[in-house]
């Protein structure tokens, strides 16, 4: 399973990346604002960190500006993904960006004749959002069982990113479902590598060590 990080922050990149767990990016207009510095700049300098897909979403609703805003977008890197909305628009735009060979992420994915829709247009990679639909009440992981069984059904090739991924028990479900990609915010990465009976025996093991070395 790859592992992207869900961040536009480079201090969390770098420190990702030192643990050997980003083998993508994937940024939102949301996460964008929270950072200092231009969106171009920011890109770039995640760009020159990160050898793998770096998804950059486009804020145009309408098929022309999306696909007017992908294209230099797409330019900075091979690596640069162009996120783009899960409306008719965002899909006619995929299909237009498929077809110049620029890779898509459809985002804001909620349903899985959505994502069936993103794989026909051609999108590379779809992302279904399912912390926010555990919000609503509605398991988010029965969305992603149903897109991977929909995709393996017809052999698409558009890889799922779980997105909205709120805690390590998303990251496991996701797992055993198959799903391609969990892009996973730093915090829950952290989470992933926790266990308190590590804790309490390395603890242990010093304590030995200690009293044997006196
Ligand atoms: O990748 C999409 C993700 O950033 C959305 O997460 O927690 O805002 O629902 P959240």
């Amino acid at each position: 399973m790859k592992f992207f990080i869900d961040t536009a922050n480079i201090e969390e990149i770098k420190d990702a990346l030192s643990m050997g767990m980003v083998d993508g990016v994937t940024t939102n207009p949301s996460l964008i604002a929270k950072e200092n510095g231009s969106f171009k700049d920011i890109i770039n300098e995640i760009c020159k960190v990160v050898d793998g897909p770096i998804s950059a979403e486009v804020i145009s609703i309408d098929t022309e500006g999306m696909v007017s805003e992908a294209r230099p977008l797409a330019s900075i890197s091979e690596n640069i993904v162009i996120k783009v909305p899960m409306t008719i628009d965002g899909i006619k735009a995929t299909r237009i960006l498929a077809s110049e060979g620029i890779k898509t992420n459809v985002t804001l994915v909620f349903s899985p004749l959505q994502a069936l829709m993103a794989a026909k247009a051609g999108a590379t990679y779809v992302s279904p959002f399912i912390g926010r639909l555990d919000d609503l009440s509605q398991d988010g992981l029965v969305l992603v069982e149903q897109i991977v069984d929909i995709y393996n059904n017809y052999a698409y090739n558009t890889e799922v990113i779980v997105a909205s991924i709120r805690s390590p028990l998303h990251v496991l479900e996701s797992a055993l479902l198959g799903a391609d990609i969990a892009t996973i915010p730093y915090n829950v990465l952290s989470k992933l590598a926790a266990h308190p009976m590590t804790d309490k025996g390395l603890k242990a093991f010093l304590n030995d060590w200690e009293k044997k070395s006196k």
